[in-house]
């Protein structure tokens, strides 16, 4: 009889390194843009916020996946409302396992932000400004050509502005944009969002999603979730392609189908 259900943490000698399994992973850009990966950390009742972030959710393991996917990646997307819930910074230098494998891969050695934002809060003295490497090219903002100028014109010396539609940041727009500055893998670190605007348009390849042991409640509240936004017009298949885990965590790798 066929088994119906895998072990999938078998208990072998061999325990699988989470920085080499992510960073040797294929991901090939499909033609006209980059590769898409979304990455998460969500309770076991899918809260992705504690207290308005996604601090309290995460642990040692999740926080060594979190850098080998930004090890991977030419630029990270986010969104304003998570660039303001989660104060963000520059990406930091990798440890030097991640700076190798980057340097043989033909990478810089940081990616490089871009931010996505309608109304342009952002203050230019925060610290994803602030704090930024006169080494490393710019942050990205894509904004639209509605922005209200005069934040536009406070962001100029700190950031590239590039405008992508009238209202709305287009995202096929702007992920055939990234492709055109050399982006092959771009990682999405959400919000919620831009996650489900993304998997709308069918541009998703991959999700890494952290199950942490905890059950939050709330989801659907104040509490969010890992898509904001009505259903999709079509749920998106996911195939389990690995399942990590250390101390009660899940790491998942999914590839959209
Ligand atoms: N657990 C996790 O792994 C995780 C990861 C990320 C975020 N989070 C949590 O998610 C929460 C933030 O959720 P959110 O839905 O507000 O975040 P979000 O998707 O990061 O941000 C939404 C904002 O992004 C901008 N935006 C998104 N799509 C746009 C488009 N197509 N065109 C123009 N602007 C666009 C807009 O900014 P403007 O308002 O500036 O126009 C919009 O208000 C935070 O509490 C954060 O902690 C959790």
């Amino acid at each position: 009889m066929d088994r119906l259900i895998a072990e999938l943490t078998p208990r072998g000698d061999e325990t699988p390194d989470p920085v080499t399994s992510y960073l040797t992973d294929d991901r090939p850009a499909p033609p006209g843009r980059p590769w898409i990966l979304i990455s998460m950390v969500a309770s076991v009742d899918g809260a992705t916020t504690v207290n308005g972030r996604s601090g309290g959710l995460g642990g040692p393991g999740d926080r060594r996946v979190f850098q080998a996917l930004r090890g991977s990646a030419d630029m990270i997307l986010v969104g304003a409302g998570t660039v303001r819930a989660e104060s963000y910074r520059p990406p930091q230098t990798a440890d030097d396992q991640i700076m190798a494998h980057r340097v043989a891969q033909g990478r810089a050695p940081r990616p490089r932000l871009v931010v996505v934002s309608s109304s342009l809060e952002l203050e230019p003295t925060a610290p994803l400004f602030a704090d930024h490497s006169i080494e490393d090219p710019l942050p990205l903002v894509a904004t639209v050509t509605s922005a209200p100028p005069s934040r536009r014109e406070a962001l100029t010396a700190v950031a590239e502005l590039v405008a992508c539609g009238a209202n709305r940041v287009d995202l096929t727009g702007l992920l055939a944009v990234l492709d055109d500055i050399g982006a092959g893998v771009v990682l999405c670190e959400g919000g919620p969002g831009l996650n489900h605007q993304l998997l709308a348009a069918g541009l998703v390849d991959e999700l890494c999603l952290t199950i942490s042991p905890n059950l939050v409640g709330g989801v659907g509240g104040d509490v969010h979730s890992l898509l904001a936004g009505s259903s999709l017009p079509i749920p998106a298949r996911l195939h389990l392609d690995r399942v990590l885990s250390e101390d009660d965590y899940l790491f998942c790798r999914y590839l959209v189908s």
